[in-house]
């Protein structure tokens, strides 16, 4: 029997799967078709900091965005853990951003006049975290960049999407997407399935569609790994964050140590620089890391855009293409907004306009150099 669907998404990461939540609540029928399985690569490689505030340099769309995601994560938690029984790990500890130097401090103090935000003395900063460095010469304190766990969060949109009446089908690769007779045929390792819409939402490897689709916008993988280590001993309440480098403390007792960025490095598997490095800087924010006991390394591989801005809009030329991919190192903070504005588009709602022309597909700092 042909299978046709309202959308169908391709990608099943937190973007793709959030996407399919967000349509399958509102009675849309939706398939999502995944490579491998739900939120087993770049999602679970993030830390999950929801990093509106230590992320975005600038005051512009993609920081309103950022913030509006941010904002939506908390009701977000709560619905997602009524409608299946997940709770997201959400820890609301807040992040310390450690300055070393004037140049950091000047920095950090653009942020001082943010509702979230206060600066902290290292005096200051030290009673909070008695164990970060000695070193400091002051942190910002931002009380709103909690962290959740990635994976929890995923799998909660997918079985929210699947309670809400969506087909999830892994281990199904989509070889090709082409229009027939108004609708398309989305060719699979597991065979055709037809839809009215298309969302492509599969992180760094969605440039395969783009190119395939006509358009040419490079994406580019920027590797980035992790490790984790036991914390016994030393309390730490607070994401510590410095120079893209941070600590992020898990409710299990475990600390997350990230990242390296090495542009265009495809491989998935650490390597003992990478690691030897994110240590090296780890130990420069709290030097009691030297003596915990190691749990895991991994890598992960963030969507890069020329202007790291993700594309989230319809494909030029064919309105019923929605890319929502290239969302670099802020994939996790940005997927409740990024799910609810491509569903906005599918059901063609109003959509901020600012945030439609800041990730449209075809801008030119996105395209050319
Ligand atoms: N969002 C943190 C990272 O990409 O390393």
């Amino acid at each position: 029997m042909k299978k046709h669907y309202d959308t169908a998404v391709i990608g099943g990461g937190i973007i793709g799967c959030a996407i399919s939540y967000e349509l399958a609540k509102t009675q849309q029928k939706v398939v999502l078709l995944e490579a491998g399985e739900v939120g087993r690569k770049t999602t679970s490689a993030a830390a999950g900091m929801l990093g509106a505030h230590a992320e975005c340099e600038n005051r512009d769309a993609f920081f309103d965005f950022a913030m509006h995601s941010q904002r939506l994560y908390e009701p977000a938690g709560q619905e997602l853990e009524e409608a299946c029984g997940i709770d997201i790990r959400r820890h609301n500890g807040g992040m310390l951003k450690l300055a070393y130097t004037e140049e950091d401090i000047a920095c950090l103090r653009k942020m001082d006049d943010l509702p979230s935000v206060t600066w902290l003395s290292a005096e200051d900063a030290l009673e909070k975290e008695p164990y970060a460095s000695k070193d400091i010469l002051g942190a910002s304190f931002i009380k709103d960049d909690v962290h959740v766990e990635p994976y929890y969060v995923c799998k909660a949109y997918a079985k929210g999407a699947r309670r809400y009446g969506a087909d999830i089908y892994e281990h199904t690769q989509v070889t090709s997407v082409k229009r027939m007779n108004g609708e398309y045929c989305i060719t699979t390792s597991g065979g055709d399935v037809y839809a009215d819409k298309v969302a492509v939402a599969s992180g760094v490897w969605s440039g395969r569609f783009f190119s395939q689709l006509g358009l040419g916008q490079p994406f580019f993988p920027v590797k980035g790994e992790c490790l984790s280590v036991w914390n016994d001993d030393t309390p730490l309440t607070k994401t510590l964050y410095h120079d893209h480098c941070y600590v992020v403390p898990r409710k299990s007792g475990r600390l997350v140590i990230g990242a390296t960025m090495k542009h265009g490095d495809w491989s998935d598997t650490p390597d003992i620089g990478g690691i030897e490095a994110v240590i090296g800087k780890a130990k420069t924010m709290l030097p009691a890391i030297e003596h915990m006991k190691i749990d895991r390394f991994w890598a992960g591989l963030r969507p890069g855009t020329r202007d790291g801005k993700p594309f989230i809009g319809r494909h030029p030329e064919d309105s019923g293409i929605i890319f929502a991919a290239g969302h670099f190192r802020n994939g996790i903070l940005l997927a409740p907004a990024t799910a609810e504005m491509v569903r906005d588009m599918i059901l063609e709602r109003q959509i901020k306009q600012e945030w439609e022309e800041a990730f449209r597909i075809d801008r030119k700092e996105a395209v050319h150099i």
